[in-house]
């Protein structure tokens, strides 16, 4: 035992590791009330460790080669040892990295995280949303099936929809006119090296969360009620009570994750749509094009926003202040309390209006268009915006109800 010591003394005269234990896991306090939207965190940091090594892993024997990357993946499939396990971890990994991330951020919504002062943190789990959905979109060109070349096709020229620069970028973007074998190489390239970039991320993001501590259900700031020592008497050690808790999200989330490995890996095409098992055809474009879920609710506010002079434009636009509006969501606010404990009655209906506004629209954006549905989608956006827009007002008619000093349950 002494030789341990000696070791750690050894390393804590040169680097220092029992501090930096101590500062963020022995002796950081969290508050003790964390409930099952707390688990989302270190989830999606799993989730993220087994993305990049069943990538690397996969990168071992994928091809970027417009001639050769399909038939690649289709080897992986069944002639790499393990290769299916491996490919099925990536594929279904993604979509299990958005739900825990929008579950994540769902959390955030419900409990005020974004409020003073973690709106630093907030926004810098916006920008790594943004990065996702940059990783998940270079990933999905590269199995070359004929989902990933024309779901690509319709995304690049999309930002050819802007005004001026539009047609330059869309080349910049593709290095060629249309989807090809140089698009494939970069995006490749990209797709490797994003995840790396997420991991830096992810680091500042705690470094953040670190310097302000965790929110917590109630809303309450822990670090307002100290005992004579300087601990916050609703805090606990992090490590061990927290690190072992989040073991036990972690064996529901695998009891889960493997299930749907083993026996639904494509989730009757939610996963990996069906016509990606046929290989990318530049001749033949499929009958109907839509991303994957995760992209689908932005997808229908693109298409419900109606062309002006034959530009999409105007939907390109809306699609992307949807997601430029979660940066100012801190600032929104104006709501006296932070947790949905403590809000009142309008605040819950427009969260849970706002809900199904987003579900719905992720629906939609799966389904070909028709007057209907655009109808439903127009009326979808509508409610996503209001959600954010009227957010100023509605937040400060609520009738709060008052909150305690300390922490429930
Ligand atoms: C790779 C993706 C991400 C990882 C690995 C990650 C990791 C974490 C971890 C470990 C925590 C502390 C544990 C917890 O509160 O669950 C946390 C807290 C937080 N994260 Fe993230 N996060 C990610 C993405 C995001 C995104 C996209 C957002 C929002 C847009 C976000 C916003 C927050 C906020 C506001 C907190 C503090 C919550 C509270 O204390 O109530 N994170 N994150």
């Amino acid at each position: 035992m002494s030789a341990m010591k000696n070791f750690v003394g050894w390393i804590d005269d040169r680097f220092p590791l029992t501090k930096v234990w101590n500062e963020h896991l022995a002796e950081y306090y969290a508050p003790k009330n964390f409930n099952f939207w707390y688990f989302m965190g270190s989830l999606a940091m799993l989730v993220l460790v087994n993305q990049i090594l069943t990538g690397v892993w996969l990168a071992m024997s994928y091809k970027p080669d417009a001639d050769l990357a399909f038939g690649s993946v289709e080897y992986i499939m069944r002639d790499v040892d393990w290769g299916w396990l491996i490919r099925y971890l990536h594929s279904t990994g993604a979509s299990a990295f958005l739900i825990v991330i929008y579950l994540h951020m769902f959390r955030g919504l419900m409990y005020g995280s974004y409020r003073k002062p973690r709106e630093l943190l907030w926004i810098i789990g916006v920008v790594i949303y943004l990065a996702m959905m940059a990783t998940a979109f270079f990933g999905y060109l590269l199995p070359w099936g004929q989902m990933s070349f024309w779901g690509a096709q319709v995304i690049v020229n999309l930002f050819s929809a802007i005004p001026v620069i539009g047609p330059d970028l869309g080349v910049w973007i593709r290095g060629d006119y249309v989807i090809s074998d140089a698009t494939l190489n970069r995006f490749f390239a990209l797709h490797f090296l994003l995840p790396f970039l997420l991991a830096a991320l992810v680091f500042v993001h705690i470094v953040a969360l670190h310097k302000v501590g965790s929110n917590n259900p109630d809303g309450i700031e822990i670090k307002k009620n100290k005992d004579e020592n300087g601990i916050p008497k609703d805090g606990i050690p992090f490590h061990p009570y927290y690190s072992v808790k989040d073991i036990a999200g972690v064996a529901g989330f695998l009891f889960l994750f493997a299930a749907v490995v083993f026996f639904a890996p494509e989730m009757g095409g939610f996963f990996i749509e069906h016509p990606n098992f046929e290989p990318a055809n530049p001749l033949k474009t499929p009958e109907h094009i839509a991303p994957v879920w995760y992209f689908t609710p932005f997808y229908a506010i693109l298409r419900a926003v109606p062309s002006i002079a034959g530009s999409a434009f105007p939907g390109v636009a809306a699609m992307l202040l949807s997601i430029v509006v979660m940066f100012f969501l801190p600032w929104l606010d104006r709501s006296p309390v932070k947790s949905i404990r403590y809000k009142g009655v309008i605040f819950k209906a427009s969260l849970a209006i706002f809900v199904v506004a987003f579900i719905m629209l992720g629906y939609l954006g799966t389904q070909p268009t028709t007057e209907g549905k655009t109808l439903l989608a127009q009326i979808g956006t509508v409610l996503y915006f209001a959600f954010f827009l009227l957010m100023p007002i509605y937040s400060k008619m609520d009738k709060t109800k008052p909150v305690p000093e300390r922490v429930t349950k």
